[in-house]
Parts: structure tokens; sequence; C-alpha cells
């Protein structure tokens, strides 16, 4: 009986011993895979594409424009797929995240860690919280920032009180807050509308620049696109893109009441968070100026400007977050004209790139 049992034991440690080695071993990166990653560094530089979803990247793969390499056609690294091609001339690397920001952040890394890229295009689809934009425009914003990352003040303070670990400089009011109470529905009393939840304070993200000390943080709320993409796409400005798309699996046409447009805009928002919330929305139109809010970007513009690469993010708009407007909500209904519509974009952009020799 106790040897069985002690065989048992032993059969169960030897599993655990395999299922951690394993563990451990995935966590490297293997001489092979190096070797490849060195031969497909040859074709570099490339311009990285970061994508977050397969939808929004399975157009690109579609397109005559991405011509895909002969000799390195992609590459799988630690559960990320890296693929190789060209657009219009220039040689790129694509690889898809994932969604929100962990994935986007960390593959946006790993794509700079690996492979000589002198700049960064991302691209998908986004809510929008600009009233005077409408699904399908493509919009191309100058800043991002990363909203998800929150104090939440106790019950009873307000404004005028320092938030935890504020003086060690953790933590800031600089950038504002959201006062649940505001959102009370039938306000009037203010003792009725009090809410026990009270106030969740922005924070900017702690960063370390590689060109900075390491262990020294830096932070960063607001992160600009790179001003010599931006000019660049003022070329895209104003281009106008198919009123209506025909459906993939029925014959149905979907048509939007004008044309789409490509437009540069002020201000992108990311955060953990899909907003279906026309409150929380107009929050964010009011408080921040975003337009596309979506769940990836400031990841993306986060890592790259540690790594001092150049990046740009170009987002369509799939729907009014939180509904609204005549179009209801949306996202279901406009997922597939707004993703071609930001691969198009994309696929215009990057050629313009061809003489670029990076740098900030
Ligand atoms: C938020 O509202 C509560 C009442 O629910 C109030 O006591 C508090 O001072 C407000 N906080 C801020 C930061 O304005
Ligand atoms: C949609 O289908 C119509 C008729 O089948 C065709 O004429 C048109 O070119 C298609 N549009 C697109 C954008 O593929």
């Amino acid at each position: 009986m106790g040897g069985a049992r002690r065989r048992l034991m032993a059969g169960a440690m030897a599993v655990v011993a395999v299922a951690l080695m394993a563990t451990a071993a995935e966590g490297y990166i293997s001489k092979e895979t190096w070797a490849a990653i060195g031969r497909a560094n040859r074709h570099g530089p490339f311009v990285g594409l970061v994508v977050p979803n397969a939808f929004e990247m399975v157009p690109v793969l579609n397109s005559p424009k991405f011509v895909a390499s002969k000799t390195v056609p992609n590459l799988d690294v630690q559960g990320r797929r890296f693929r190789f091609g060209s657009i219009g001339g220039q040689n790129v690397v694509m690889v898809m995240t994932g969604l929100s920001m962990l994935n986007a952040g960390l593959t946006t890394q790993m794509l700079l860690s690996l492979f000589r890229v002198k700049g960064i295009v991302h691209w998908g689809i986004a809510g929008n919280a600009n009233e005077d934009l409408q699904i399908g425009d493509v919009t191309i914003p100058e800043y991002w920032a990363h909203l998800s990352l929150w104090n939440w003040q106790r019950y009873g303070d307000g404004k005028d009180n320092e938030l935890p670990l504020e003086a060690a400089g953790d933590y800031t009011r600089e950038f504002g807050f959201l006062n649940f109470s505001d959102y009370t529905v039938g306000q009037g009393n203010p003792e009725l509308s009090a809410n026990e939840l009270n106030s969740v304070w922005y924070q900017p993200e702690e960063i370390f620049p590689s060109s900075g000390v390491p262990e020294e943080r830096q932070h960063a709320f607001w992160v600009r696109a790179s001003e010599r993409y931006y000019a660049l796409a003022a070329r895209l400005e104003g281009m106008e893109l198919p009123r209506c798309v025909n459906g993939t699996t029925t014959t149905t046409t979907t048509c939007l009441p004008r044309a789409p447009r490509v437009a540069r805009v002020s201000r992108g928002c990311s955060g953990n968070v899909f907003v279906d919330n026309a409150r929380y929305r107009q929050f964010l139109r009011a408080k921040f100026g975003c337009t596309a809010i979506e769940m990836e970007s400031a990841a993306v513009a986060l890592v790259a400007y540690q790594q001092g690469v150049p990046f740009i993010t170009i987002r369509s708009l799939s729907d009014l977050a939180g509904g609204g407007s005549a179009l209801g909500n949306e996202a279901s209904m406009f997922i597939g004209i707004a993703a071609q519509n930001a691969v198009d974009i994309m696929l215009e952009f990057v050629p313009l790139l061809k003489d670029d020799v990076g740098g900030h």
C-alpha cells in the first residue's frame, strides 16, 4: 500500500518536474530560433506592422499589395508569428498581438528586441467618441494615452485630499478624475446621489526609456506619434473610401450615409476596457478630447517611445461607443468595412516610408 502510494507520489512529482522544465525551457529562445532571426534580419530594416486581431490582419494577407517573402515567410517565436514581406517596395515584418494592453505591449517589445525595425505602423478598428466623425472614417491620432491606470480614491476624500503614495511620486492628481456620483440616475439630492465608489484618478505610466538610466523611472501620459510620420499622413487626409461594402458570407451590401474619409485627429485613448457606454464615451471626449477609443495603441506607443522608434496608429471607427446615433450599435455590423478601411490606409501609408531612414 505504502509502496504503491510512494510510487504514485514519485510519478506525480516526475510529472510536475517535467512540466516545470518544459515551462522554463519555453521561456528561452533556442539557438535555432536565434539563427532564423539573424537570417530574417538580413532583409531589414523593416517597417514593423503591429495589428491587434486576425480580422484586422487577414485583409492584408489577402491583398495583392502585400507580397509575402519567398525566403522567410514567417517565423514563430514564443507564441507569436512574425510574417515577412513587402508593401510597395518597403520590407515589413507583421505581428498580431491579441486583445488589449498587455498583449500589445509585450508583442511590440518582442518585435523591437528581435528585429531591425526602423518604425512601427499600427492599425485596427476603434470605438468613436467624436460625434463629428462617422463610422468607417479612418483616424490618425497625434497623441495617445493609456486611460485605465487609476488610483481609486476612498469615500469621503475629494479633490483636496492627497492620494495614497502621492508624496512618494507614485501617483498624481495632475490628469484628473471621474467621480461616480456625477453619473447617478435621477440626480438632484446630493445625499442620495453620493456614491461610495467615489472617484478614480487617471495616472501616467511609469516608463524606463532605453536612453535613460535603468531603474530610474520617468512618467508618460500623452505619447506623441512620430512627427515625421504624422506629417506624411497628411498626404492621405481627405482620401475617400467606398461608401458600400459587400457582405462576405451573404449577398447583402452595407452602405454608410456618406463615403468614409481619412482624418488626422488630436487624440486617441486606450484602456483595458471595451467601452459600450455613452456617458463614459462623452466623459472621455469632454475630459481628454479622445476621438478613437480602443485597447492597444497606447501600449504600442509607450513601448515604441521608450525604445526611440517612431510609430503611428491608423484606426477606423467601427461604432459610436455606447450608441446613441441613428446607426445604433454598430460594431458587429460595421466591423468588416472598418477593418478593411484601416487596412487600405495602412497599405497606402507604408510605401511612403520607403525612403525614411528611421530615428526621430
Ligand atoms: C466625488 O463625489 C463624492 C460624493 O459622492 C464627494 O464626496 C467627493 O468629494 C467627490 N470627489 C471629487 C474628487 O470631487
Ligand atoms: C459589390 O457587388 C457588386 C455587385 O455584385 C459589384 O458590382 C461591386 O463591385 C462590389 N463592390 C465591392 C466593393 O466589392
